[in-house]
């Protein structure tokens, strides 16, 4: 496995016939392996994956979480290896950034609810740094998670309208044994919090099998299922179109849950499609 920390280094390489890569911020876990195992399915046998590694500080707000971050640099290395990773690209924050830069990339309708509300200039950030990926290690395919649906459909829409040539492969929720999302912040939490966390996907599946039309009750269920663990402080949750993120009333089969949740310091998301 080759590692690369510069840009140019990066622009130099070599390309496979099909280059497919997995844009992450670390703290790698199973969810990112999946990720690896269907961007190799993708890449084909001579074809080559690449997983970058960037805690991109223009994602996190002021006062967040990115000076704790997990780094676990040479673990992540290590998970690379095995995963099967052809190429890691790990740049730092001076490398990507300098100090006079003036051009982001902002997606100004989709990013204006849930996340991009409760985390003002979130997807600024990751359209920012996921437009120079694309333009630094030049893919054919992508591929992006499922947990993080709104980031998806952004991810989508810049793609679709700054026409870039680049297939997005999504890839479906990975979950622990009790239903919880993987999430690198889920080391976050304190034993307590862990196991009261599972309430999260309890919620969503109750949410999904209701088979209730109405918006507002399939939102009532969850929080009352949320609610049933003390440590929980929903921030929250709603019923929204799965690809233009507005609220919606009546749920349709283009619907999904989408939930963000507090335990302690920690913020959770999640959501299932109702359809
Ligand atoms: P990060 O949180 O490291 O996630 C990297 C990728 O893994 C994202 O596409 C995310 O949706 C996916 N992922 C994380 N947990 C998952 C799970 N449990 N199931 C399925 N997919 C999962 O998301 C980011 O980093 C950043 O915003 C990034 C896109 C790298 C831009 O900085």
């Amino acid at each position: 496995m080759r590692i690369i920390t510069t840009i140019a280094e990066a622009q130099a390489q070599p390309h496979a016939k099909r280059r497919v890569i997995v844009p992450t911020m670390g703290a790698l876990h199973k969810a990112h392996g999946e990720m690896v195992r269907i961007a190799r399915e993708h890449a084909g046998h001579d074809g080559e994956v690449a997983l970058s590694i960037f805690v991109n500080p223009l994602q996190f707000e002021p006062g967040s979480d990115y000076e704790r971050y997990p780094r676990p640099e040479k673990t992540d290395e290590e998970f690379c290896r095995n995963a099967g990773v052809d190429f890691l690209f790990r740049p730092s924050v001076a490398e990507m950034y300098g100090d006079d830069r003036s051009v982001f990339v902002e997606e100004s309708s989709l990013s204006s609810t849930l996340e991009g509300k409760s985390r003002p200039g979130h997807f600024r950030g990751v359209c920012t740094v996921v437009a120079k990926l694309f333009n630094i290690l030049a893919p054919d395919a992508a591929v992006f998670g499922e947990k993080d649906f709104q980031q998806l459909a952004v991810i989508r829409r810049m793609v679709r309208d700054l026409n870039f040539n680049i297939d997005i492969i999504a890839v479906p929720t990975v979950r622990e044994e009790d239903g919880l999302a993987c999430s690198s912040r889920n080391q976050y939490l304190n034993p307590e919090e862990r196991k009261q966390a599972a309430v999260l996907h309890k919620a969503l599946m109750a949410a999904k099998n209701i088979g209730k039309k109405s918006a507002s009750d399939v939102v009532a269920l969850a929080r009352t299922i949320i609610n049933e663990a003390p440590l929980a402080r929903v921030d929250y949750v709603e019923v929204a179109d799965s690809e233009t993120l507005k609220p919606v009333e009546i749920v349709t089969a283009n619907s999904a849950l989408l939930l963000a949740v507090f335990f302690g310091n920690t913020r959770l998301i999640d959501n299932i499609r109702l359809g």
